[in-house]
């Protein structure tokens, strides 16, 4: 048994993720931890909200309300999202609790202990009316290059080039429309990433679990060579820049880096768990502790890599301790509304929350799944999801159960029947599934979610091609025992297609396997001999039709959800 540990990027805590976030950390990371928790590993999936930033201090204000009131309601929210995907997190924890503080305080006290922070004088800009300093994307004004007239303050979005606050003409204060701004100086903790340079470039070098695009990702940083950062803010709402209970002086209104302590986030939460559960969390990530063992994967969209590959790995290198790094990255593309950005504000594209009010959570699993922006982005469109939903879930899967399951009903009295011999049609679905099956663990296991959901499909469609074959509702006259091989075969059958859709629609699954009567202790990845997974279901004992599993996503449909979140032009 392996032990793994599984973090998803944790999501902002300002407002509702849309679907293509989902799809590019959460959804997948939970597929993978279903998978291997099937094939009887110990994992442990973690994920928290981001709290901290200029972000969520803006979204309380607007709320009018104080940040911490409004994280706790945001993070209730963002809760009850993941619940109704039936996102299995060991835990969901928060940046803005004590332990992901105390870790953030410790990462930076031992990075000073070894010469890699150093406090530097910087310029920034400063909202006299707003009474704060501005982060660099606040202040827009005038683009020196373009005469745009909403440049902002690290690009210019017309013409591209990248530009310094001080650059921009007529500055005005994104917050207030202020124009009452002026340059202060403020000190700030720089992490010397340039000292470290060498150390990470090695650890890239040593890592060889990461696909392509992570691996690129880390060499174009590396290649255009690191730079200092910092890692404090003129802020209010973030983990104070303390020392064991003691403000650092000169930083009593500063506070971390939300992306210095995001990452940590991913311990703390662990930390979380562990207070939570009595489990013990330095085994998963201290290895002079136990994780030496472990095999960390990390999920992601591909904008988060490089905090992942380089800054996040040089707080952890940089500190000189025994900690665990990521074995395996999966980055992801971007999910694109019909080709483009999801935007609220021109209502293109449907976020977490309301997705759910249109369908259970099972019909975006596996549209998600199976469209998984992988190789490159993809577009969701509601056309695409209706035939996908309409052909795999209602038609190849839905279908399947819903035929057999009545007419076994109405002809064998709704138990798993005896009689007919095992014969060539059964051998011929044998050795399928065989092959397939192989190949669907496969792609499971390298995290190819595109590849998995397309063999998953297969199965469930060599279902339908040996029903096609043994034609039990043909056979049922004249020869009863021929129908009750064919039926009892096709129930066994269809106790693989459930226990492989487990990972990706586990709700559905779970229905269909509760139909057939499979105790909790079977319901593992079937990996046994494959003619004992087709004959394993007890003689006589009790199958029972469920409720629709899946229902058709009409035009009509199409046309009002077109019409609500954006669709087609
Ligand atoms: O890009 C984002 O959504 C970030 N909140 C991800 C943070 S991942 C981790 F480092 F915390
Ligand atoms: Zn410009």
């Amino acid at each position: 048994m392996a032990r793994i540990l599984i973090t998803s990027a944790l999501p902002y805590i300002n407002g509702v993720k849309h679907l293509g976030n989902l799809a590019g950390s959460m959804l997948p990371a939970d597929v993978y931890a279903r998978f291997q928790r099937l094939s009887g590993h110990d994992v442990l999936y973690i994920c928290a909200t981001d709290e901290h930033g200029t972000p969520a201090e803006l979204a309380a204000a607007s709320e009018d309300k104080d940040v911490r009131t409004y994280c706790d309601e945001q993070h209730d929210i963002q809760r009850a999202a993941g619940e109704g995907y039936g996102l299995s997190y060991d835990y969901f924890g928060r940046t803005s609790n004590t332990p992901n503080i105390e870790l953030t305080q410790h990462f930076a006290a031992v990075l000073e202990e070894k010469g890699l922070i150093e406090e530097r004088v910087e310029h920034q800009v400063f909202s006299i009316d707003d009474d704060r300093f501005l982060p660099d994307r606040y202040v827009e004004g005038t683009c020196p290059h373009c005469g745009f007239e909403r440049a902002r303050g690290d690009q210019c979005d017309n013409c591209g080039r990248l530009l310094e606050p001080t650059d921009l003409k007529e500055p005005y204060s994104k917050i207030s429309g202020s124009k009452n701004l002026e340059v202060r100086e403020t000190a700030h903790l720089h992490l010397l990433q340039t000292k470290m340079e060498d150390k990470i470039r090695a650890w890239v070098d040593a890592s060889d679990g990461w696909p392509s695009l992570a691996k690129s990702i880390a060499y174009k940083w590396l290649d255009e060579g690191l730079r200092d950062r910092s890692i404090t803010r003129d802020l209010k709402w973030g983990v104070p820049v303390a020392k064991d209970g003691t403000p650092r002086e000169g930083f009593e209104t500063k506070v971390f880096y939300v992306w210095f302590d995001a990452p940590i986030g991913y311990v703390g939460a662990t930390r979380e768990w562990a207070d939570a559960t009595g489990n013990d969390w330095e085994s998963w990530w201290r290895t002079d502790k136990g994780a030496q063992d472990v095999t960390y994967v990390q999920f992601m969209g591909k904008d988060n890599v490089a905090f992942h590959t380089v800054s996040f790995p040089a707080t952890i290198l940089g500190s000189e301790e025994p900690w665990k790094t990521v074995d395996r990255l999966k980055a992801f593309n971007w999910l694109t509304w019909y080709g483009g950005k999801f935007s609220t504000s021109e209502k293109r594209g449907v976020f977490m929350d309301q997705a759910l009010d249109l369908l259970p959570g099972d019909y975006w699993r596996w549209y998600l799944t199976a469209n998984a922006p992988e190789g490159s982005d993809s577009a969701f469109t509601w056309e695409h999801f209706q035939s996908l939903i309409n052909t795999d879930l209602a038609n190849v899967l839905g279908n399947y159960v819903n035929r057999i399951l009545r007419f076994n009903k109405s002809r064998f009295d709704g138990v798993v029947p005896e009689g007919g011999e095992w014969g060539a049609d059964e051998d011929w679905l044998a050795s399928e599934l065989e092959a397939r099956l192989k190949d669907a663990a496969t792609h499971f296991e390298a995290m190819e979610f595109r590849k998995a959901a397309g063999e998953v499909r297969a199965i469930w469609a060599l279902g339908n091609e040996y029903l096609t074959r043994a034609e039990p509702w043909t056979k049922f006259k004249a020869d009863p025992s021929a129908a009750a091989i064919g039926v009892r075969t096709a129930l066994n059958y269809m106790t693989v297609m459930a226990k492989i859709a487990q990972p990706i629609i586990p709700d559905a699954a779970k229905t269909i396997l509760d139909a057939l009567g499979v105790a909790d202790d079977e319901r593992t990845w079937p990996a046994c001999d494959v003619c004992e997974m087709l004959t394993a279901l007890p003689l006589g004992q009790a199958v029972e039709p469920p409720e629709v599993l899946f229902k058709k996503i009409e035009d009509t449909d199409v046309e009002a959800w077109s019409e609500r979140f954006g669709g087609a032009e």
